[in-house]
């Protein structure tokens, strides 16, 4: 009697604990399937095709298995669906493009409940002051037509038109224009929210305005904008495109090139009408950019006589649809655009006052010229910013790095299959040798950089103090988060 006992309650408090596990997945199943019963979707883990039809990995090279994957209609029923999560103890993460480099739209982590927007594509323009009212599931390409056919306006923002809005406008968001209207994220006036306690709010500079600033740089661990409300401008006229190609050279010349180039756009005189990258590959050195002007003015810069030796080429254009276009076919080139692939990334920044010093530039041409880099597929793509982006000051949203002149990207790919660990070490040795020594490391958030270790800091610097402020006022349990989101302050 006592052992038949023994066993019948050993078994109780068995199957006690198996039901709470599959209990709060089950009340996670039966609540989502509510709250999208009218419209909507929703797939969870174990579902055939789950993986490749409704988690759509964007690194492959990193694996997560989201909880469930929703596809709401409506703020209302994004709503739900957070509520849903938090009740049962599962944490949110929205996914607009589904570009972030480690995967963060999918939770980061295994267990998330993710909140695809794609069918989220509200879009309407105020004529009186050319705001234009954006959904957060809203891809970039779609952005600049629905802009244009809205009377001919613009807003600044990067060159994958597969990238969301709703991770774009959100992190940053730094294209060609950006010196001239600032980021992507300068340009939001109001956005609609969904925050953990499932309440929609809209957000200003009047009104919540903790939260407005919140997701101006770090929206992902705040909440879901649904919405957004943005100034626009007139489409840029006339643009000239320009390319200096620099193929193979010496070491030595190589690290000349980029010498003359970091001195040229470190000039604070230098108009903000002029964009350029400077693209490292395997054996070519290339400076390209974007003149917003006439072509006459773009001569009178006398660009090429910065980049004695190069091979330069320049196309004017008068559409901005077709420069856009343009640019897209060269993000395209870079990372595959749209296209899900193994690699890894990393970022780094400098400041007009911490350059590369020439022994450092030397150092690192030397290194890249020496070593195994585990693929052909490797690049680092040097940015020049300022301008607008930096007249805004750190404090004023949560984007903090408004004293950066120049970004670097660093990636390598591998198309066969997993990152190797050369792949790895190439990108952190190249980050290790040219990080500037007497500031704290910098990272752009848009670049996440998973293996990072103190990725909060690096991303939002001299802002995370007040970042897990307003966490723990408005998402004390972390219902919103990724590895590298800021956590809530004790
Ligand atoms: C090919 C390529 C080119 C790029 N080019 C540029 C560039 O030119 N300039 C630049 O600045 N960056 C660029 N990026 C980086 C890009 O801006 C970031 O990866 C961005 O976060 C992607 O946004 P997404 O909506 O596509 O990504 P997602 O993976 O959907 O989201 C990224 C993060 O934002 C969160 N998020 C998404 N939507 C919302 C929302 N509505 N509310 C709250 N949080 C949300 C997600 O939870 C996730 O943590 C590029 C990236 C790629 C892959
Ligand atoms: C410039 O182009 C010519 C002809 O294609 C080529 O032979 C030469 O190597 C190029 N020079 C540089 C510096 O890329
Ligand atoms: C660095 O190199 C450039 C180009 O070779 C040169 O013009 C400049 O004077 C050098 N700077 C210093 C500080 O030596
Ligand atoms: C939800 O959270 C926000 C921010 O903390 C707060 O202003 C609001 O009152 C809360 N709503 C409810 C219904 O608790």
């Amino acid at each position: 009697m006592g052992v038949i006992r023994y066993i019948l309650l050993t078994l109780g408090a068995v199957s006690a604990v198996f039901s709470t596990d599959t209990g709060n997945e089950e009340k996670l199943k039966t609540c989502l399937q509510y709250a999208l019963t009218d419209s909507g979707r929703v797939a969870f883990a174990g579902d055939p095709f789950y993986q490749v039809a409704d988690v759509k990995r964007y690194n492959l090279n990193i694996p997560v298995t989201p909880a469930a994957v929703t596809f709401p209609t409506s703020s209302h029923q994004v709503a739900a669906i957070v509520k849903c999560a938090a009740d049962n103890g599962y944490h949110v993460q929205a996914k607009s493009g589904g570009h972030s480099y480690a995967n963060y739209c999918l939770g980061g982590t295994d267990g998330a409940v993710v909140v695809d927007l794609k069918n989220l594509q509200q879009f309407s323009m105020d004529n009186t002051n050319w705001h234009a009212t954006i959904g957060g599931g809203t891809l970039l390409g779609d952005v600049t037509q629905r802009l244009h056919d809205a009377g001919g306006r613009a807003m600044s923002h990067g060159t994958c038109p597969q990238v969301g809005s709703g991770g774009h406008f959100t992190i940053g968001g730094l294209g060609p224009t950006s010196r001239q209207f600032g980021a992507a994220l300068d340009h939001i006036v109001e956005a609609e929210v969904v925050l953990a306690n499932s309440s929609i709010i809209r957000a200003s500079d009047t009104e919540n305005a903790d939260v407005f600033w919140a997701i101006k740089g770090a929206a992902s661990g705040f909440g879901i904008v649904t919405e957004f409300t943005v100034r626009t401008e007139p489409e840029p006229g006339t643009a000239v495109k320009y390319e200096y190609t620099f193929k193979i050279g010496s070491t030595e010349g190589r690290a000349k090139l980029f010498k003359q180039w970091q001195a040229y756009i470190s000039n604070p005189q230098l108009t903000r009408k002029l964009a350029s990258t400077l693209t490292l590959l395997e054996d070519t050195l290339i400076i390209t950019g974007t003149f917003f002007g006439t072509e006459e003015e773009y001569k009178a810069l006398d660009i090429g006589s910065q980049f004695p030796g190069t091979n330069g080429s320049a196309v004017v254009f008068q559409d901005w649809l077709g420069l856009v276009g343009n640019w897209a076919e060269e993000a395209a080139l870079e990372l595959g655009g749209g296209i899900a692939a193994n690699f890894y990334a990393k970022s780094n920044a400098w400041t007009p006052k911490n350059l590369m010093s020439n022994e450092t530039i030397d150092q690192l041409f030397k290194y890249i010229d020496n070593t195994d880099k585990g693929t052909l597929i490797w690049f680092l793509l040097f940015d020049f910013q300022g301008g607008y982006t930096n007249d805004i000051p750190a404090d004023a949203t949560a984007y903090a790095h408004r004293d950066v002149l120049l970004w670097l990207q660093s990636y390598s790919i591998n198309l066969l299959g997993e990152v190797t660990q050369t792949q790895i070490d190439f990108l952190d040795r190249v980050n290790e040798m040219i990080t500037p020594q007497d500031h704290p490391y910098a990272a752009y958030p848009g670049y996440v950089d998973p293996l990072m270790p103190n990725g909060a800091e690096a991303y939002w610097g001299s802002n995370l103090a007040r970042l897990r402020q307003i966490k723990s006022d408005i998402d004390p349990e972390n219902v919103f988060r990724n590895p590298q989101s800021p956590s809530p302050a004790l």
